[in-house]
């Protein structure tokens, strides 16, 4: 791990921008820390805040694999640990049994049955086998959507990083890999998976840091543009709509009116690309029109 960890948070703040990812000096300390104290860090926030983002560019920043769980509901040990491939055991024995090479003595054809070949290795366990560079970052994925059970298993793995597979024995993870969990927060994580990690929530970003995101990532994005949209989406969270618009659908909005050569927003063009921004039609429906000149007003008002 020495030698992979930034040299401060200034250091890990530049570095994120500069794999451009704008990260407040709250995430940055939190994201430093985790690696400092090699801890897991659970990132929880709105929908389309960034927080997967971090850990991708974080595998970027730290010049290593990303390993990647999606979680969701039913998901289980064989698809997030390890799983023996029988299809292919059973070839194998077959064949054995054709050319005679499944004796008597069943110990050897087991301990070739449960081999490295057969095993297939889901990402818990691919983060916890070193190829001797730095450690991969493991992004598991909308923990809050994988079952409690779930949940209590990767308790026991974040403690020891290790796993048990009966046939085998134990793989201990050489280093640790770095941890980062997300959680859209349908429902609440259990304190003791919370007590293992460091927390941060990701807020919706304010005016100056939403205008950041978008020039770095939509750099041709006019400066006009860009300031109008930043201003108009921080009018449209405060309007109370069921389905805030997350940075995800701005830089979708900005890119949408760079295709259609805007310089400017303008209530027409905001009234028809409305559904890029907000993905709820009740949502749509109530700012389509008067609301929207209104909030545009205020928009360019806060941009001069
Ligand atoms: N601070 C940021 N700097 C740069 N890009 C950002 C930032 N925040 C979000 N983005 C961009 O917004 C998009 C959405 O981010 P991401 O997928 O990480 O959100 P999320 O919080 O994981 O959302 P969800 O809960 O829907 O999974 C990505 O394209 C990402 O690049
Ligand atoms: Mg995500």
């Amino acid at each position: 791990m020495i030698g992979v960890v930034p040299a401060s948070i200034d250091d890990l703040q530049r570095r994120l921008r500069s794999e451009r990812y704008i990260a407040d000096r709250g995430l940055a300390t939190s994201v430093f820390l985790a690696l400092k104290l090699q801890r897991p860090i659970l990132l929880e926030g709105e929908a389309g805040v960034g927080k997967t983002e971090v850990a991708k560019v974080l595998a970027s920043v730290l010049g290593t694999n990303l390993i990647r769980l999606q979680c969701y509901e039913g998901l289980d040990i064989s698809h997030a640990v390890y799983e023996w491939n029988y299809p292919r055991q059973l070839l194998e024995i077959r064949l054995m049994e054709a050319t005679g090479a499944l004796g008597n003595d069943r110990g050897p054809a087991a301990n070739h049955l449960f081999g490295d070949e057969f095993l297939i290795k889901r990402p818990l366990l691919q983060a916890l086998e070193s190829d001797g560079g730095p450690p991969p970052v493991l992004l598991i994925d909308e923990l809050d959507r994988a079952d409690e059970e779930f949940e209590g298993f990767l308790l026991e793995l974040l403690s020891d990083f290790q796993v048990t597979i009966p046939e085998t024995g134990t793989i201990r993870a050489t280093q640790p890999p770095v941890v980062v969990l997300t959680s859209n927060r349908t429902r609440e994580l259990h304190d003791a998976l919370k007590r293992r990690c460091l927390y941060y929530w990701i807020e919706y970003p304010d005016y100056t840091k939403e205008l950041e995101i978008i020039t770095t990532r939509v750099p041709t994005a006019g400066v006009e543009l860009a300031e109008q949209v930043a201003a108009f989406v921080q009018e449209l969270r405060r309007a109370e709509l069921y389905k805030a618009a997350g940075v995800s659908e701005t830089l979708d909005w900005v890119t949408a009116l760079v295709a259609l050569d805007k310089r400017e927003l303008d209530a027409e063009t905001i009234n028809q690309t409305l559904g890029i921004v907000l993905k709820n039609q009740e949502d749509i429906q109530s700012v389509r029109g008067e609301r929207v000149q209104e909030m545009l007003n205020r928009a360019k008002h806060a941009g001069t």
